[in-house]
């Protein structure tokens, strides 16, 4: 049986698509590997190809605080990406990239065994609840796979850019807290 260490591992020599070669750093995801709280977003930027560690940009520090603004430590919930090497310039990554990185994130959540995703944009809900999913309007909702709690929020990097998806941003944080309670009370 693999462990979260031993697909770490793995993954650190990955070459399945062409993002491996632009690459400093795998970003892997990290945080608790036994979280019931997990969050996955798109792919690394320049920060985290260069620490090789998940949101610790600026889209990273507004994930920080969220999260520590519903009563969590970044250390008590586990955050990954779609794909775990930088797309050049920051472009959305390519459907065959994603394609290839996937089933290691599918893997990553079958040994966290999370009780709540959160897909951070569209990328993420695209790729993890429905391929039309459309983020304004069905941000927020919540559905249930696999035993999983899903829900999508807009990413951190979208609400830096426009201050009017703040506030929904922080109203779907709280909701996510709320699930969390009413899921520890079952
Ligand atoms: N944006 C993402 O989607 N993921 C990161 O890790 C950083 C920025």
């Amino acid at each position: 049986m693999y462990t979260l260490e031993d697909l770490k591992e793995i993954v650190s020599r990955c070459n399945l698509c062409p993002l491996h070669r632009g690459r400093t750093k795998v970003v892997f995801g990290q945080g608790n590997p036994e979280a019931d709280l997990m969050f996955i977003g798109e792919g690394p930027g320049q920060v985290e190809d260069e620490t090789g560690l998940a949101f610790v940009g600026p889209a990273g520090q507004l994930l920080t605080k969220a999260i520590e603004g519903i009563g969590f430590t970044r250390d008590e919930v586990y955050i990954a990406n779609i794909v775990k090497c930088r797309p050049p310039n920051n472009r959305n990554p390519l459907k065959e990239e994603m394609t290839s990185c996937i089933p290691y994130l599918r893997w990553q959540v079958k040994l966290i065994k999370p009780k709540i995703i959160v897909c951070l944009g569209a990328i993420s809900a695209t790729n993890i609840i429905d391929s039309n999913f459309k983020i304004t309007q069905q941000r927020g909702t919540w559905q249930q796979k696999k035993g999983i709690w899903i829900m999508a929020t807009y990413h951190p990097s979208a609400v830096l850019r426009d201050v009017l998806k703040k506030r929904p941003f922080w109203e779907d944080f709280k909701e996510i807290r709320k699930k969390y309670d009413e899921l520890k009370q079952e």
